[in-house]
């Protein structure tokens, strides 16, 4: 059966732990070489990655590029407005058959969830998701490595926050929350909280997940606090209104004073207003360690897709 990787929903959780043990081997094995040197037995040797982002990005595009050079194999990033998919009428289908004639794996970032699910009925080969409007699972898979790295500690065993939107990236948060079954706080402005389809997926699961309307009852007891921004790519609202709206949700150095002492901050970043340079540049904030983790666990993530996982 091939692997993908769309939605942690969907991935078991033992499979998950596994992907995590494995970048925590590879990241020390790592310390001292460089970015594109290849990780000892050359795993992907051979493999293409193809790689393509209907919306921007920075960090994913970097990290997946060093994540499959490390492990031997290479990529190549298509460009959506220069394929004939879409505008030039060609289909899925037809598009899915030739990507899997000549690459291993598709990584796909995208703004539509159906596209990825009907990539993944046409491709014979692992389909990745690298963004979708409903969820981010390599994101916060690498996320929990790095609370993990950072506390010391399963992350069962700690308190995790959420202040901003109920949006993609929180998504897989509560996923993983349910998967690896840690304490969840969301806190997010009423009309803001996570939609009926996320809220009964919570109500089915045995879950520690609770929700708030004041960003500082969401942050008592935490060991770690996520943001992201409040209007995500695929917004398309009335900006300055909801901005408005989550003025009172932004993690300012007072929020943070009702975390636990060594609370930490993460973004996945890039970020917005919804957090206070104080707090973004302070010793808390572990936002540059987060990216860089990406890496690693895509790298893992890969391994995984490619049935090669240790
Ligand atoms: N966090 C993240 O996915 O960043 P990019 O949008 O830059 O890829
Ligand atoms: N929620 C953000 C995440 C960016 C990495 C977005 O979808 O734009």
């Amino acid at each position: 059966m091939i692997k993908h990787f769309i939605d942690l929903k969907d991935i078991p959780v033992k499979d998950l732990k596994k992907i995590l043990i494995d970048a925590k081997k590879r990241k020390k094995l790592r310390k001292k070489k460089n970015n594109l040197e290849i990780d000892k037995e050359s795993p992907l040797k051979g493999k293409l990655l193809i790689q393509m982002f209907e919306k921007s990005s920075l960090r994913t595009r970097l990290t997946f590029y060093l994540a499959i050079k490390q492990l031997g194999g290479s990529t190549l990033t298509l460009r959506p407005d220069e394929l004939h998919l879409s505008k030039g009428g060609e289909s899925i289908e037809d598009t899915a058959k030739i990507l899997s004639n000549f690459g291993n794996a598709f990584m796909l970032r995208t703004d539509s969830d159906k596209k990825l699910e009907e990539f993944k009925r046409h491709l014979s080969i692992p389909i990745i998701n690298g963004l979708s409007p409903s969820s981010h699972p390599t994101q916060i898979l690498s996320d929990i490595f790095t609370v993990e790295e950072i506390k010391k500690k399963p992350i069962s065993k700690l308190n995790i926050a959420w202040i901003g939107d109920s949006n993609n990236v929180l998504n897989s948060l509560i996923a993983a929350s349910i998967k690896f079954s840690f304490k969840l706080n969301i806190g997010s402005p009423r009309n803001y909280k996570p939609n009926k389809k996320i809220l009964s997926y919570i109500k089915k699961n045995k879950n520690r997940i609770f929700i708030y309307e004041d960003p500082k009852k969401t942050v008592i007891g935490a060991d770690v606090i996520f943001s992201d921004k409040v209007i995500s790519m695929n917004d398309k609202v009335n900006k300055i209104k909801k901005l408005k709206c989550f003025k009172k949700f932004r993690v300012d150095k007072n929020l943070m004073n009702y975390a636990k002492r060594d609370c930490i901050f993460l973004h996945c970043l890039p970020r917005g207003k919804e957090v206070d340079e104080k707090v973004f540049s302070s010793k808390q904030s572990k936002v540059w360690l987060q990216a860089l983790n990406r890496v690693h666990v895509q790298k893992s993530i890969l391994l995984y897709c490619f049935g090669k996982l240790r």
